[in-house]
């Protein structure tokens, strides 16, 4: 949806700052053609579910800035930080054990940048500081629950109060959606204006996906309405 506008980047939770580099991952979804960085060390699978086709793009968006927020971030180069995070995965899912090793080399080697501290303080801030030629994309995975209903209220506040100087673009789980139904979702919040889009279901480690949005949603674009 970006054209080749690149994205600043905002991760609320960031923790060690992985998901920081997801362009620089290869995706396998199965059915379709491969996404990402076809040479990536970072494997992921995914099967597809349901009967949308996700609009894959052919290469990935490009990106101008990547920042991450966290009350406590790990840094992949201390050797107790890189075993925390080892020991957070289930000892016998040898896949993800992988995937995780493989994507602490690569970030291992690019010192990713995180700021310490809660989301809701630091947030306008981090925003103010963006490039303004980059369209905001602010996203998280598995925080919002840590947030809490009122912490994600407030910090669609926050974004809320932003998007009146650019337009920011918000990626989350949604809080509210059933529990065994986890749904993925794209904000837009733009002036006084709030588009919501379901973007899809999904299992937490990214096992399989059902994209759920209207084939209409991926040619409606981000760049005319970067602000
Ligand atoms: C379950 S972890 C998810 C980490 C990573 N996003 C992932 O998908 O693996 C949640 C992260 O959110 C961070 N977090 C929780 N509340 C926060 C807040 N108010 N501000 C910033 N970070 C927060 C925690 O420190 C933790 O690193």
């Amino acid at each position: 949806m970006t054209g080749r506008v690149p994205l600043a980047l905002v991760e609320i939770g960031a923790s060690a700052g992985l998901n920081l580099y997801w362009d620089r991952y290869r995706y396998e979804y199965d059915g379709h053609r491969l996404c990402g960085d076809p040479d990536s060390p970072v494997r992921i699978a995914s099967a597809v579910r349901g009967k949308r086709d996700p609009p894959l793009p052919p290469s990935p968006p490009n990106v101008a800035v990547r920042v991450g927020i966290d009350l406590n971030p790990l840094d992949v180069t201390d050797p107790d930080d890189a075993r925390w995070l080892r020991a957070l995965v289930i000892p016998d899912q040898r896949e993800r054990h992988e995937r995780l090793a493989s994507a602490i080399d690569l970030v291992r080697e690019r010192s990713p940048d995180i700021v310490a501290g809660d989301a809701l303080d630091t947030l306008p801030d981090v925003l103010d500081r963006l490039p303004e030629n980059g369209i905001a994309c602010v996203y998280s995975t598995l925080t919002t629950y840590q947030l809490g209903e009122n912490g994600v209220a407030d910090l669609e506040e926050v974004l809320a109060d932003r998007g009146r100087k650019r337009t920011i673009h918000w990626l989350s789980d949604d809080l509210f959606a059933e529990r065994d139904r986890p749904i993925y979702r794209h904000v837009a919040l733009s002036d006084d204006d709030r588009i919501e889009t379901r973007l899809a279901e999904y299992e937490s480690y990214g096992q399989w996906t059902r994209w759920i949005a209207s084939p209409g949603y991926s040619s409606t674009g981000c760049v005319g309405s970067s602000g």
